[in-house]
């Protein structure tokens, strides 16, 4: 889906243009992929919209910046607060947040020292990330995860999305809506762009985040969530097989929400449909995010936009 613009980016401190959030070419970012990012939603609220977990995922973003030894010249309150000029100035609600720190024009050697560290936050309407009603149709991917000592994965780092594609357009070629990749070993990871959940016999299993995958916001909500609804949550090593014989897969990502997934590798999940478990979860998800139950948790950054949309029950 094309971007759908909106008035004003945040660039180091001012909101410039939209038009005019321009790099050069020979940025170190372009050829090197030296990147960090956030992707953070903003939903519309009864009165109002709310930012989901801005201040843990701008801390993600210092951390995934300091791994790469970038220093980002904004406090944690200085990023959040921008984030939250950049919505108000822009007016739009729902919407997806996108900030992103990068090397930019300077040096063109492999070495960033001499390319300055520009930040640029950007908002926009974003509809629904996994295609499928109902529950997605996945598949396991030829693709691993970034291997231990070869790119970290718990840095949110634009370099890391080049093997993100492999799999999610290997997936895309063979017809179903996203690949969820292995590990190293073999274990489950995550998909290309979210965290993986199961549920067999009423236990809810997500992988380690040292079987490479990245330390998800919502991944995090849903343990949260999971445990306060009175739910086992074992985070830990997860064979391959034991996705098929899962009663219940579910992504979770900011983009991907909660999302249902309904086959892998054409094996139906269960009986094909959201099972009882991720219904709850995505409910009380849902509810959170748009107001409609209470903020039990201290997740919600409210924004003097009035939503377009009316929250989702
Ligand atoms: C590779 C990958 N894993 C997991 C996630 C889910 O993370 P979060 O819930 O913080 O969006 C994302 C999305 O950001 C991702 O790109």
């Amino acid at each position: 889906m094309p971007i759908q613009t909106t008035p004003k980016i945040w660039h180091n401190g001012k909101l410039i243009p939209w038009e005019q959030a321009n790099i050069h070419v020979m940025s170190h970012v372009v050829h090197y992929g030296s990147s960090v990012f956030e992707g953070i939603r903003c939903y519309g609220q009864p009165q109002g919209s709310a930012i989901f977990r801005l201040p843990e995922h701008m801390q993600r973003l210092l951390d995934s910046a300091k791994i790469y030894r970038i220093v980002v010249p904004y406090t944690l309150d200085e990023l959040c607060a921008a984030v939250v000029d950049t919505v108000e100035a822009n007016g739009v609600a729902p919407c997806y947040i996108r900030p992103i720190v990068l090397r930019g024009y300077g040096e063109i050697g492999v070495s960033p020292k001499g390319s300055p560290i520009e930040v640029y936050i950007a908002n926009f309407r974003w509809g629904k990330y996994v295609a499928g009603t109902g529950g997605a149709d996945v598949c396991v991917s030829s693709w691993t995860r970034l291997a231990p000592n070869t790119m970290p994965t718990l840095a949110k780092a634009g370099a890391n999305y080049m093997n993100s594609q492999l799999i999610h357009m290997e997936a895309e070629v063979n017809g179903y809506s996203e690949g969820i990749a292995l590990d190293v070993a073999g274990q489950v990871s995550e998909g290309s762009g979210e965290n993986i959940f199961l549920v067999r016999n009423g236990v809810i299993y997500t992988p380690l985040l040292g079987n490479s995958a990245l330390s998800g916001i919502t991944r995090d909500s849903v343990i949260t969530i999971a445990r306060h609804l009175g739910y086992t949550v074992s985070e830990q090593p997860i064979p391959r097989e034991m996705l098929y014989i899962a009663d219940e897969v579910f992504f979770t990502g900011s983009a991907a929400e909660v999302s249902p997934i309904r086959s892998i590798d054409r094996i139906v999940i269960g009986d094909g449909k959201p099972g009882p478990i991720t219904k709850k979860i995505a409910d009380e998800f849902f509810g959170i995010a748009s107001g409609l139950k209470a903020d039990r948790f201290g997740w919600l950054t409210p924004v003097k936009v009035n939503a377009t949309e009316a929250p989702k029950a």
